[in-house]
């Protein structure tokens, strides 16, 4: 199983260079353009889109804040953000345990103490504090092909958190996590540049993956993704009040969502920007999938998104969302 885990990984790998060229190539072209805003302009800027990524994309508040599962799609609980404690163990796939930390700035039990470079280099190489490496469901092979400004809007961001000393336990894995540590594409984020939103295909693709949509959406055996139905859906949680399998959102028109359009997908998410949409609990039809954060991403956003999974093969793989038994 340990081995397993280690080769899912060095797949996941070999994905991420397939796409790198999304963010890679597209460097040169565009800047940041035009005249530099006032200073307390920028900052706000900066802590603006920092809570947008954190809150609606990259889901940092999703793992790291507390979710209620009494509500559809788990909504954060409101004060959690940052206060950790999610635990992923076997039922989601991981060799043993794990706790989302604590990330806001609590000196004691937070990361109030962390240097800005500390925490850029655990989000996107996933090297803790003490040099400890993380395990690789914290979404840092993605994060590592975000650009520098998006990371550092981030950290901005999560040191503006309430402080709490809540205290996350230690993980327990079944393996060293360096094991599983993947060679990451981008050594210094400074090569890493936003696509301009003119190309909404390849801006797109960089939303995508600082949305960490294949992690869920791509299914994996005895720890390891499955490359060939990525975004085939398939992904078991079993998050015991409930067991949900995550949709094939390829283009397959028989069993993916081939026959939505671009519209329809946008709907989908702007539902759930109404709380009425997801107050409620569908007990055993609940979902993992992060509805409730993902819904306040732009329209714009959210159809480049779209446009990206165009793109991608179209792979015929019939879901059931809910199993028949249980
Ligand atoms: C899918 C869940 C998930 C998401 C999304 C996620 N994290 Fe994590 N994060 C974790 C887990 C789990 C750990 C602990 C991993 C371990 O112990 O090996 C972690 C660890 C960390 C650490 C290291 C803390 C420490 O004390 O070692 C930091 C910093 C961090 N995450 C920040 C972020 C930020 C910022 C974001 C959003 C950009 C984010 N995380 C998104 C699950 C997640
Ligand atoms: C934490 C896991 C998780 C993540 C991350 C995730 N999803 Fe999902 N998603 C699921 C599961 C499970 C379902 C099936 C249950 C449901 O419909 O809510 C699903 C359902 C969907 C559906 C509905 C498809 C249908 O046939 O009804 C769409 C569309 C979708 N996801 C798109 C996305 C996109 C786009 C992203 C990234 C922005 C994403 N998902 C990230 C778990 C996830």
């Amino acid at each position: 199983m340990n081995r397993n885990t280690c080769t899912g990984v060095v797949s996941l790998v070999l994905l991420f260079s397939a796409f790198s060229f999304f963010s890679a190539c597209n460097n040169e072209d565009k800047k940041d353009g035009g005249s530099a805003p006032a200073k307390s302009d920028s900052t706000a800027q900066m802590l603006e889109r920092g809570k947008y990524l954190a809150h609606h994309v990259s889901l940092c508040m999703d793992c790291h804040g507390q979710r209620d599962f009494s509500q559809f799609s788990g909504p954060m609980k409101e004060g959690t953000e940052g206060i950790g404690g999610d635990v992923f163990d076997m039922h989601v796939g991981v060799p043993g345990v794990v706790y989302a930390k604590n990330i806001t700035p609590d000196t004691v039990n937070g990361i109030g103490k962390w240097t800005d470079e500390e925490i850029i280099r655990a989000i996107t190489r996933g090297i803790s504090r003490n040099g400890d490496t993380l395990f690789p469901l914290m979404p840092y092979p993605h994060y590592n092909g975000m650009s520098k400004e998006d990371i550092l809007s981030i950290v901005a961001y999560i040191r503006t958190l309430k402080p709490s000393s809540n205290k996350v336990p230690d993980r327990k894995l079944m393996m060293p996590a360096s094991m599983a540590y993947p060679p990451l594409r981008s050594p210094s984020l400074d090569s890493n540049q936003k696509p301009d939103v003119s190309d909404m295909v390849k801006y797109g693709a960089y939303m995508w993956n600082a949305a960490a949509c294949m992690d869920c959406h791509t299914p994996m055996e005895n720890g390891q993704f499955i490359l060939t139905k990525l975004m085939a859906g398939g992904r078991t949680f079993d998050l015991g009040t409930f067991v949900v399998t995550s949709a094939n959102i390829t283009m397959d028109t028989a069993t993916g969502i081939g026959k939505w359009t671009e519209q329809m997908f946008l709907d989908k998410f702007k539902n759930y920007r109404d709380k009425a949409a997801y107050a409620s609990n569908p007990g055993k039809n609940n979902s993992i999938m992060p509805w409730s954060m993902y819904a306040n991403m732009t329209d714009f956003d959210i159809k480049a998104i779209y446009r990206f999974l165009q793109t991608l093969p179209a792979i015929n793989n019939k879901i059931e969302k809910y199993p028949a038994t249980k």
